[in-house]
């Protein structure tokens, strides 16, 4: 049986986590988020890279992965080299998909829908000379997005209209959009809602199950557990009086929620 330690700094690495349960539904999944340090997009890199290392590096130690899944854009669009240089096990790194648009792209027109930290880095204008160099690339970067996920992923409501006016600039022009953080796929149906007819919405989510399956030993992520029952953990970095988180984890599918200080 395998055990994988998913992370992210609030919901959205479960839009990554539902795609992992489909292809492999017997490996075991620790959902670590760090609602403390929340949200990701808004700190500056050196903090985000110091606090990522010594978190996991906690995290891991009582507990030990076969492998650990950084389910957040902001995070592995900075963090990856010094992750994979700290520790001895895969790390899988959730990265805006921005070469799978660009083979969709008929007009060349894509637009990338991150956090503000996302679009800043140099690693995405990397990504956009190796993988699409013959398209433009409108970035929106918003950080309240991140935060109306965590709302609807709570119960709570959004505004479709706010919602459009964050798109708007990609809706006009692009006909690819990539939604590049974690947190937006668990936007996906107000966005179908509003979204123009001719524009194809992609993440990574699909994509990174897939590298997990291939990294993961197949006998072990295949083999069920004596009883039959996953003991799936959400591990919290600051503990949360939010009883409506806690139904919605619980009704995920996590069976055991708490907090940890590492
Ligand atoms: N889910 C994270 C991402 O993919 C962003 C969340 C945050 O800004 O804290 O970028």
């Amino acid at each position: 049986m395998s055990n994988i330690l998913v992370f992210d700094s609030g919901v959205g690495g479960i839009s990554v986590v539902r795609e992992i349960k489909q292809c492999l539904p017997n490996v075991t999944i620790d959902y670590l988020f760090d609602n403390l340090y929340y949200p990701y997009g808004e700190l500056d890199e050196p903090t985000l890279i110091n606090r990522l290392v010594s978190l996991l590096k906690g995290a891991v130690k009582n507990h030990p992965p076969q492998l650990i899944v950084i389910a957040c854009n902001s995070a592995s669009t900075i963090a990856l080299p010094a992750l994979r240089a700290a520790f001895d096990i895969p790390i899988v790194g959730v990265v805006p998909a921005i070469k799978p648009a660009s083979k969709l792209s008929r007009s060349k027109v894509i637009g990338l829908l991150a956090t503000q930290g996302t679009i800043t880095r140099t690693y995405i204008e990397e990504l956009k000379q190796e993988f699409a160099a013959d398209c433009e690339l409108i970035n929106v970067g918003s950080n309240e997005l991140v935060a109306m996920a965590e709302t609807l992923y709570r119960g709570g409501d959004i505004s479709s209209r706010r919602l459009l006016e964050i798109c708007n600039p990609i809706f006009q022009q692009a006909d690819v959009m990539i939604l590049g953080c974690t947190h937006f796929p668990l936007l996906a149906n107000e966005l179908n809602k509003i979204k123009p007819q001719g524009l194809t919405v992609i993440d990574s989510g699909k994509a990174i199950a897939q590298r997990v399956q291939e990294l993961l030993n197949v006998e072990d992520s295949d083999k069920k557990t004596p009883d039959g029952i996953l003991n799936h953990r959400a591990l919290y970095t600051k503990s949360v009086s939010d009883t409506s988180l806690t139904a919605a984890l619980f009704s995920e599918g996590f069976n055991e929620i708490c907090v940890i200080n590492p």
